[in-house]
């Protein structure tokens, strides 16, 4: 349900739970079920994974308050925020600029996004028909159907409309109807699977050392490229840096407190990628699989193993229909980046904007979805990740991943630290909540520790030696 506010046409989430499915909807998507446990891997497990929860608690969630706060402040999205609240400070219009690259970044990120969500339609196709089984029984010529599929400009343009097509579907009806109900719907389904799929990987043999490998650092291994991609990665999960959660947060009740919201979504963000971590361990250590193209192991090694356990029909149905949940909800958050923009901005009524955004999107991302010549240019794919020579789609996810969103991370930390007073923060925070306990720590951390960080990833970056 829109609830408007007297004096307030701003669209609102119905409640508080509304705000929070939609924004851990949101954070959780292909960064948690495909990149996180991919990088897990490559990094050697437990410390990294330590060191990516220490992101989240000191950078990722300070940040994360501050992007809800400026939104929930202005009740605008990023643009007119910036506009807004840069008026009278040092820098002035100049702030606007961090909020068009936010809209840019999220145009960007989406346009790659879709394509890579868009092969999960496939495999629950091809799941549900009965043909994954077959290919499942032969590690070689699933290696090959994927590459063939990858090289398919029909498929591959045909399965990143389709998903196009889903995304603009709920954007279209709205903050209420739209996006507040798809995420009450699809997110307690996304759980309950997850759920499930635990359950049933405890009583494999690979689970104890899954989570002796997760949980068990080992420092050794940590490498300085492998503490910048932890950190980096803080980001992309969140949904942070491109003004995404500022857009969720401007349609927040003034009643709803943002530390408690944002804290329990950093926590389901977190627990979903450590149980995706889990569940997909647990299935690999089962069997004496070498994982050389980690990068895949969604779609080329995972099939194998679910077929090797009972019901494993049934398995990798529900997990192809997981993933595809969780990045449905993902892309609509940053189509609503987009089509806010041109709603507030450019006074286009919702489905106008949905539609012509979407469409452009839809269109741009083709391009993508025709640069995957081969499965070895899908080595060079990551969602954030190293430099690339991986065609358009590489180029963008580099750009986006390595450079849009740690600087627009780096503004807002800056922005929300030193710009805005003390006491506007400690209001907004405050408003909804009581007394926060915990503000000089907040705020501690996102004047120094976050500018410090993420500053760190820039320079490395700008170095070139982010991960040897
Ligand atoms: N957080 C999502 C994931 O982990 C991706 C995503 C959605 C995103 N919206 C975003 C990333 C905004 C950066 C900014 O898959």
């Amino acid at each position: 349900m829109e609830n408007h506010q007297p004096n307030n046409e701003r669209a609102q989430w119905g409640s508080r739970l509304g705000f929070i499915l939609a924004a851990a909807g949101s954070a959780v998507g292909l960064g948690n079920l495909w990149k996180f446990p991919y990088i897990t891997y490559e990094n050697g497990g437990g410390a990294f994974v330590l060191v990516y929860l220490a992101a989240i608690v000191l950078v990722g969630a300070p940040i994360m308050l501050g992007e809800i706060l400026l939104g929930r402040r202005t009740q605008l999205g990023p643009v007119g925020a910036f506009r807004f609240l840069g008026r009278d400070r040092p820098g002035g219009r100049a702030w606007v600029g961090v909020g068009i690259l936010g809209v840019v970044t999220g145009f960007v990120i989406l346009s790659y996004y879709s394509v890579v969500a868009g092969w999960t339609l496939r495999y629950i196709v091809l799941a549900l028909s009965g043909k994954l089984a077959p290919l499942a029984d032969d590690p070689a010529a699933l290696q090959t159907f994927f590459g063939t599929f990858l090289s398919n400009p029909w498929q591959q343009t045909f399965f990143h409309l389709s998903f196009m097509a889903a995304t603009v579907g709920v954007v279209y009806f709205g903050v209420g109807h739209g996006i507040e109900r798809a995420a009450k719907v699809l997110m307690p389904i996304l759980f309950v699977i997850l759920l499930a799929l635990l359950f049933y990987v405890v009583w494999t043999p690979g689970f104890p050392r899954a989570v002796a490998f997760i949980f068990r650092p080992n420092f050794s291994e940590l490498t300085r490229g492998g503490v910048l991609e932890a950190l980096g990665h803080s980001f992309f999960t969140l949904s942070l840096g491109m003004g995404a959660m500022l857009t969720y947060g401007s349609y927040m009740k003034k009643r709803t407190s943002i530390p408690k919201a944002a804290l329990t979504v950093c926590v389901l963000d977190t627990v979903i990628a450590v149980m995706a971590c889990i569940i997909m361990f647990s299935i690999i250590f089962s069997f004496d699989i070498q994982t050389t193209k980690s990068s895949t192991i969604l779609f080329t090694t995972l099939p194998v193993v679910f077929f090797k356990l009972p019901g494993g029909a049934v398995i990798s149905a529900l997990f192809y229909v997981l993933v595809a949940f969780a990045a449905l909800t993902s892309t609509i958050s940053l189509l609503e980046v987009v089509a806010s923009y041109a709603i507030d901005e450019l006074g286009w009524a919702r489905r106008k904007a949905t539609l012509i955004m979407g469409g452009s999107i839809a269109l741009f991302g083709i391009l993508n979805a025709l640069s995957l010549g081969s499965v070895d240019s899908l080595s060079k794919i990551n969602l954030i990740g190293r430099p690339s020579t991986a065609g358009v789609f590489g180029t963008l996810d580099y750009l986006a991943s390595n450079w849009f969103l740690p600087v627009g991370g780096f503004l807002i930390a800056l922005f929300v630290g030193w710009l805005l007073t003390k006491n506007e923060t400690l209001q907004e925070l405050e408003m909804g909540h009581g007394r926060m306990k915990t503000f000089g720590v907040w705020r501690f951390l996102i004047r120094f520790a976050a500018p410090l960080a993420v500053g760190a990833i820039i320079v490395s970056v700008i170095l070139g030696a982010e991960y040897q």
